[in-house]
């Protein structure tokens, strides 16, 4: 399973997957990873690896549909079964959606589609729920709306501040981004509609 990691910042969930991959807990590779920011840890982190490490930064081009066209020209090469938005902090176009449909997997710090967007570990946090957790989904042309591939629960406790609870969500989503390729690469699934499901 080739796999294809764009993100914009820490890395700690393209971490656990390239870790679990050296780990033998998933068989696949790591065909490219795409930072739209220079000073992304999640980058040197790749190029400290020696994987195919770009630096695509959105700054530098004037429009949206440029940016997303040399990103584009990047996954091509790559050819990637999968693309994994780790903490890419960019919204992606329909057109680039439509470029690889269900083939695009992000993972959100809370239970979709509750808390969708910025912040979500505060926003759960404000709204009082007692329990949150994170969700893989394949990415579709809204805001972290696509169907569901894997979720995990995490209880929110009295005394948590949107740091702790972020932190214990994050140990959930290291292990929730594995087990969703695991699944994906069994092949063994189908979409109905929103729903993602494994035989
Ligand atoms: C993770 O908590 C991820 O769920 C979140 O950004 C963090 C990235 O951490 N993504 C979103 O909020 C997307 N809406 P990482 O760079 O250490 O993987």
């Amino acid at each position: 399973m080739r796999l294809a990691i764009l993100l914009s910042g820490r890395g700690s969930n393209f971490a656990a997957i390239q870790e679990a991959i050296a780990n033998r807990k998933l068989d696949a590779q790591i065909v490219c990873v795409i930072s739209n920011r220079p000073d992304a840890a999640g980058l040197a982190r790749a190029r400290e690896l020696r994987l195919s490490a770009h630096v695509i930064d959105h700054r530098q081009y004037p429009t949206r549909e440029g940016h997303e066209e040399d990103v584009l020209r990047v996954l091509a090469e790559a050819e990637p079964d999968f693309i994994c938005l780790a903490g890419y902090m960019r919204r992606l176009s329909p057109a680039f959606v439509a470029a690889y449909p269900h083939r695009i997997l992000n993972i959100h710090p809370s239970l979709l589609p509750a808390f969708p967007g910025v912040d979500a570990q505060a926003q759960a946090l404000a709204y009082g729920v007692k329990v949150s957790g994170c969700t893989v989904h394949f990415v579709d042309e809204n805001l972290d709306a696509g169907p569901i591939i894997v979720q995990r629960a995490v209880e929110v406790r009295n005394d948590d501040s949107a740091e702790t609870l972020s932190a214990r969500i994050l140990e959930q989503e290291h292990i929730a981004y594995v087990e969703a390729l695991a699944k994906l690469q069994t092949r063994k699934w189908r979409i109905e509609g929103r729903r993602v499901i494994f035989e």
